[in-house]
């Protein structure tokens, strides 16, 4: 040998053994969150055909398959009603003898334990399919977040450890936080959507909760982020953390692993990142192809969403996860 190489980073790589000594991140069950999807009747079990795996359950059925969940580790979920009530103005996201009320109720009553996040916006239950109120071709803020407190308080009287406002309108958490006090609801946790980008990967989603296309004002980005700002995270970030966010979250997260650090390093709020529906859906999509691994993609994807600093994890692929880490499988 004609050199002596003082530093060479592949011993530590030689063996999966040594591997593993140094690996700095490692998923748990406990970091996942799984979002689910309802929909009205019993016994229903309907497959979501632009998410392959994924189903809308009726209330009966959910509380089953929560319970073997629960049984994996998976002791969080967040609910998405979808329902055929739309209206102008989507009343009836505050029915009390609603979906989603009902569903928790059930869910609360079978399973006590099980920690539940609901969402809060109004695309499901608009004939628009806009998160918020639409008044002369734009979504009024304060219109929307009026209705949004109380929805918030329709949810949590039917039993949500969280309620989840995924609509981007400003002020909603504070209004949120004031209302679900001064109604005595002051354990509820706000898990606020606050860096959510107008994405076009939540396509997918947008087939499961069978929203209408958006056909007066065509896309979401008066309210939802461009993808092109990160410095505007910070703004939300620092609102919500005044006005009683209890965890920010960042949506989507592959694309996003760079507002999910920031966040990380900036705020001391836990940080949560959404793997939404279009980025399951392509990594189904091209392991069917036989292009890549599914295994694989998915358990890459959630260590590297969790390496660039997710506390916690909205991802489709919870259960299938819980399943791979509960073999004791290492990342290796
Ligand atoms: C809407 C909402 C969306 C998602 C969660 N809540 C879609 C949207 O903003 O149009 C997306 C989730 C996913 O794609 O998995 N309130």
């Amino acid at each position: 040998m004609s050199y002596s190489l003082p530093q060479r980073n592949r011993r530590n790589r030689s063996s999966s053994a040594n591997r593993g000594l140094q690996r700095e991140t490692r998923l748990h069950p406990d970091q996942l969150i799984y979002p689910m999807f309802l929909c009205e009747g019993s016994g229903e079990k309907q497959p979501i055909e632009t998410l392959p795996g994924q189903f809308r359950w009726s209330p009966d059925r959910m509380v089953e398959i929560c319970a073997e969940n629960q049984k994996k580790g998976i002791n969080t979920i967040n609910l998405f009603g979808s329902t055929n009530q739309k209206s102008p103005h989507g009343e009836s996201a505050l029915d009390p003898d609603g979906l989603v009320p009902t569903a928790v109720r059930l869910l609360k009553q079978e399973l006590p334990s099980l920690n539940i996040q609901s969402d809060l916006a109004l695309d499901p239950y608009t004939t628009h399919g806009h998160d918020g109120i639409l008044i002369n071709g734009q979504i009024d803020n304060d219109a929307t977040v009026d209705i949004l407190q109380r929805m918030a308080l329709v949810h949590a009287g039917a039993g949500v450890d969280w309620v989840a406002p995924s609509d981007m309108m400003d002020g909603r958490v504070g209004a949120i936080r004031h209302f679900l006090d001064l109604n005595g609801f002051t354990t509820v946790n706000i898990l606020s959507y606050t860096a959510k980008y107008a994405s076009c990967f939540y396509g997918p989603f947008r087939g499961a909760l069978e929203t209408a296309p958006l056909a007066e004002l065509k896309d979401k980005k008066t309210y939802q982020m461009d993808p092109a700002n990160r410095r505007e995270a910070f703004r939300e970030a620092r609102q919500d953390t005044a006005e009683g966010a209890d965890a920010i979250m960042v949506k989507p997260a592959s694309h996003y692993l760079d507002v999910i650090l920031a966040l990380k390093q900036n705020f001391d709020l836990p940080v949560a990142a959404y793997q939404v529906s279009g980025e399951y859906a392509m990594m189904h999509a091209a392991a069917q192809k036989g292009w890549i691994n599914l295994t694989a993609a998915m358990e890459e994807s959630l260590l590297c969403i969790r390496r660039a600093g997710a506390d916690m994890i909205l991802t489709y692929f919870a259960p299938e996860m819980a399943d791979r880490l509960n073999q004791g499988i290492s990342h290796d």
